[in-house]
């Protein structure tokens, strides 16, 4: 079955054709571009997947807030999926869906700033990894400072690291940005959340 977009919402049918309207945002057909299927879906039967999912959740990873800038507009998202590769330089890598305004936002400025938060900030998670900043400013009363790259860093978060992007690798519905360490600071002593701390605690 084929997958189609909209290119102003980021809604996705699934079909042969593009639908009518969006059920999102209300645009025509025209408004909707093919999205091309992962080559991995190919790979394994839906017997294979349900059977691999149980391994797939034993990943154990931090939980952060990857923030960017464009121009004068910041913003940022909730992500997973971001972690140390190198340290002599330090190297981090942080994978970000193309439809998250975060990710137009590195690709264009080429920086990124990482927050790494504390066991009581869930809140923080669902306030930057629940709705766009297409739709909401997220920094409305978040307060934050700017360091070298420009990119926000939270005011209340346990530590922080910006980047300048070194490579981008192309993974399909995400871009793997690996970012080079600029600067960064340890501002609270606390035990960090991960991402079974939050699915335990949501
Ligand atoms: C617990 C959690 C983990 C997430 N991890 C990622 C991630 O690793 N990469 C990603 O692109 N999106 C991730 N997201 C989703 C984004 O945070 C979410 O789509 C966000 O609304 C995008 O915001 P933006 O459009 O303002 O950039 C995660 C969301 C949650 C709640």
């Amino acid at each position: 079955m084929k997958k189609w977009r909209c290119t102003v919402c980021n809604y996705v049918h699934r079909g042969e054709t593009p639908p009518d309207r969006c059920p999102v945002c209300g645009v025509g057909p025209d408004m909707f571009e093919e999205v091309e299927e992962e080559q991995a879906e190919e790979l394994m039967t839906a017997e294979e997947k349900e059977k691999a999912k149980p391994a797939i959740h034993k990943f154990s990873y931090g939980l952060f807030v990857i923030s960017s800038k464009k121009g004068d507009k910041i913003n940022a998202q909730a992500a997973n999926t971001a972690f140390q590769i190198t340290s002599d330089p330090v190297k981090v890598a942080i994978g970000i869906n193309k439809n998250n305004l975060t990710w137009e936002y590195i690709s264009e400025s080429e920086v990124f700033s990482i927050n790494f938060l504390g066991k009581d900030q869930i809140n923080t998670v669902k306030h930057f990894g629940f709705q766009s900043g297409r739709k909401v400013d997220k920094f409305n009363n978040v307060p934050y400072f700017t360091a070298k790259t420009g990119a926000p860093i939270l005011e209340n978060c346990l530590a922080w690291l910006e980047c300048q992007v070194q490579h981008k690798v192309d993974v399909g519905t995400h871009t793997i940005f690996v970012g080079q360490v600029v600067s960064g600071e340890r501002l609270k002593d606390e035990e960090p959340l991960t991402y079974a701390y939050y699915r335990q605690n949501k």
